[in-house]
C-alpha cells in the first residue's frame, strides 16, 4: 500500500498531529520491535501491552508515524489521531480493499481447522497465483484488517481467517471484506466463553455465506455438524462445492497416502483432519483452476504449520506436537490421529488444559480423558494443569495415567520411559511446546 498521511487520516476518520500531510506510508505494523522504515505503526491496546505506549519507539525506529487515540498521544511523536485504532485500521483495510486491490476474498470460518486450510490452499493456490493470506498470531478482529493492508496490489486472491469470539466480530469483518468464496471447516465447541450456544455460533459463522453474491462459490464440509444450517444460509445462484475426508489409504509417522476424485497423493502431513483440510484446499484450488498433476506434486513437499502435528524424532521419542492450540473439537481429532497411525510401541499423551471453555471445563476435560481411554486402550496419560486431574478423572480405565505439578515432573517421568510416541497438545496460554524444548536440550 502507499498512502500519503493525509489520505490516510482522512481514510481512517482522524486528524494530523505534527504531520505535514505529505509523508508517504508504505505499509502498517501493529509491532514496534519489528516495525520498518515507512511504516505507519498502529498502537493497539493488547492482553499485556497498550501499543500506545510504543509509538515513540516506533517512530524513532523509522515509522512514517503512529496512530493512537487522541488522548493517548505522545508529546511530539508524529501521528494521526483517532477514536480507536483498532476501527481506524478497519476502515483504512476496507478503502485499500475497495479502491486499489483486484484480488478476490477467499474466506474461511469454522470452529477448528481455518489456519491449517488457509496455509494449505495458499501453498496450493500460489502455485499459479499472487497471494497473501492472514499472517499468524493474530485474532481475526486485527489479523484480517492487517493483512489486507499488508496485500499486494498484484494478488490475485487474499486467503483470510474469519476467526470470531464475540457476536458482532463476523459482521464487522465482512463488512470490512466481503468474501468471494467462502469455506466452512467445521462446527463445534470452541469460544464458548462469548457465544452461549453452538446454535449461536453457527449463526455467527453462517454470516459469511449469507454474505455472499451471485456467481460466488461456498465451499463445505459435507459431515460438519449443523450443514443444514449452513446451506440455508447460501442466497440463490451461488455455486455450492462439497468436500469431505477423503480415503486413507495408510497413515504412519511417515505421512499419509489418500485418495481424492480418482487421484491419489502422498503427502508428509497427518492426522484425518488435516488431510480433510487439505481435500478442503485441493477442492478450491481446482475450481480456481490450478493444475491437478502440479498440486499432487506440491502436495508432497508440504509441511505442517508449527506445532501443528508436526513431527519431530528426538532420541528414543517421536514426538507429534500439536500445542498450537486445543479445544474439545480439536483434541479429539488428536486422539483420532492417535488411533490412525500405525505404531508398534506405546502412545504416551501429554495433555494441558484446554482453555476458554467457561462454566463447563471440568466436564470437557472429563469427557476428553473418556474418549481417550475409549479409542486408545493401552494409551499412557500424563497431564497438567488447572484442569489435569479432570482428564485423569474421565480415563478411569486407562492403566497408565499420572497428573503432574509442572512440566519437569513430566519430563523426569518421560526418562524413565523406554519410548513411544508422544501427542502433546494444550491450549495456546499452556505453552505446552516447552515441555519439548527441554526434552530437545536432554538429548
Ligand atoms: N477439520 C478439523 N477437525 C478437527 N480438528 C481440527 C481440524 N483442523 C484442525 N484441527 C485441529 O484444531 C487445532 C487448531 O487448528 P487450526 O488450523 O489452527 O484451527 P483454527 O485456526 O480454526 O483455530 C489443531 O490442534 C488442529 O489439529
Ligand atoms: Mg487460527
Amino acid at each position: 500500500m502507499k498512502y500519503t498521511t493525509k489520505e490516510a487520516a482522512r481514510l481512517m476518520g482522524g486528524k494530523l498531529y505534527r504531520l505535514s500531510g505529505d509523508e508517504i506510508i508504505e505499509g502498517v505494523s501493529i509491532d514496534s520491535r519489528t516495525i520498518k522504515k515507512g511504516e505507519m505503526f498502529f498502537g493497539i491496546k493488547g492482553e499485556r501491552f497498550d501499543g500506545t505506549q510504543f509509538a515513540h519507539d516506533a517512530v524513532r525506529k523509522g515509522a512514517v508515524c503512529a496512530v493512537v487515540p487522541e488522548f493517548k498521544r505522545t508529546e511530539n511523536v508524529p501521528s494521526i489521531l483517532v477514536d480507536e485504532p483498532v476501527m481506524a485500521m478497519g476502515r483504512l483495510a476496507r478503502a485499500y480493499l475497495n479502491s486499489r486491490l483486484k484480488a478476490k476474498i477467499i474466506g474461511i470460518t469454522g470452529s477448528v481447522g481455518k489456519t491449517t486450510t488457509k496455509d494449505l490452499l495458499h501453498r496450493l493456490l500460489s502455485i499459479k497465483y499472487s497471494v497473501s493470506k492472514t499472517q499468524k498470531s493474530q485474532n481475526g478482529f486485527i489479523g484480517l484488517p492487517f493483512t489486507i493492508l499488508n496485500a499486494s496490489e498484484k494478488d490475485d486472491y487474499l486467503v483470510l481467517e474469519y476467526g470470531i469470539s464475540r457476536p458482532y466480530e463476523m459482521d464487522y469483518l465482512i463488512s470490512i471484506a466481503p468474501p468471494d468464496v467462502a469455506i466452512l471447516t467445521k462446527v463445534g465447541k470452541s469460544h464458548l466463553e462469548f457465544l452461549n450456544t453452538e446454535e449461536e455460533v453457527a449463526i455467527e459463522k453462517s454470516k459469511l455465506f449469507k454474505a455472499l453474491k451471485m456467481f460466488d462459490i461456498a465451499v463445505l464440509n459435507k459431515n460438519t455438524p449443523m450443514l443444514d444450517f449452513f446451506e440455508a444460509a447460501i442466497p440463490k445462484m451461488v455455486r455450492v462445492i462439497y468436500y469431505e475426508t477423503p480415503e486413507i489409504i495408510e497413515m504412519s509417522v511417515q505421512g499419509t497416502v489418500f485418495k481424492l476424485d480418482e487421484v491419489t497423493y502422498n503427502t508428509p502431513l497427518i492426522g484425518k483432519h488435516i488431510i480433510t483440510n487439505l481435500a478442503a484446499a485441493i477442492i478450491v484450488a481446482k475450481t480456481l483452476g490450478v493444475d491437478v498433476d502440479e498440486i499432487k506434486e506440491e502436495v508432497e513437499k508440504l509441511t505442517p504449520s508449527p506445532m501443528r502435528l508436526e513431527i519431530t524424532h528426538l532420541g528414543k521419542f517421536t514426538v507429534i506436537n500439536d500445542a498450537y492450540n486445543a479445544n474439545p473439537e480439536s483434541m479429539k481429532a488428536l486422539i483420532d490421529t492417535a488411533g490412525d497411525i500405525n505404531f508398534n510401541g506405546k502412545k504416551i499423551f501429554i495433555l494441558g488444559d484446554m482453555l476458554e471453555l467457561g462454566p463447563r471445563s471440568p466436564i470437557f476435560h472429563e469427557e476428553i480423558g473418556n474418549y481417550l481411554a475409549r479409542k486408545i486402550p493401552d494409551a499412557v496419560l500424563y497431564t497438567t494443569g488447572r484442569f489435569g486431574k479432570e482428564y485423569i478423572k474421565g480415563a478411569r480405565s486407562l492403566k497408565v495415567k499420572e497428573y503432574f505439578d509442572n512440566i519437569d515432573e513430566i519430563l523426569e517421568k518421560l526418562s524413565g520411559e523406554d519410548g513411544g510416541i508422544l501427542f502433546v497438545k494444550a491450549s495456546r496460554g499452556m505453552q505446552l511446546e516447552r515441555l519439548i524444548e527441554k526434552l530437545k536440550e536432554r538429548i
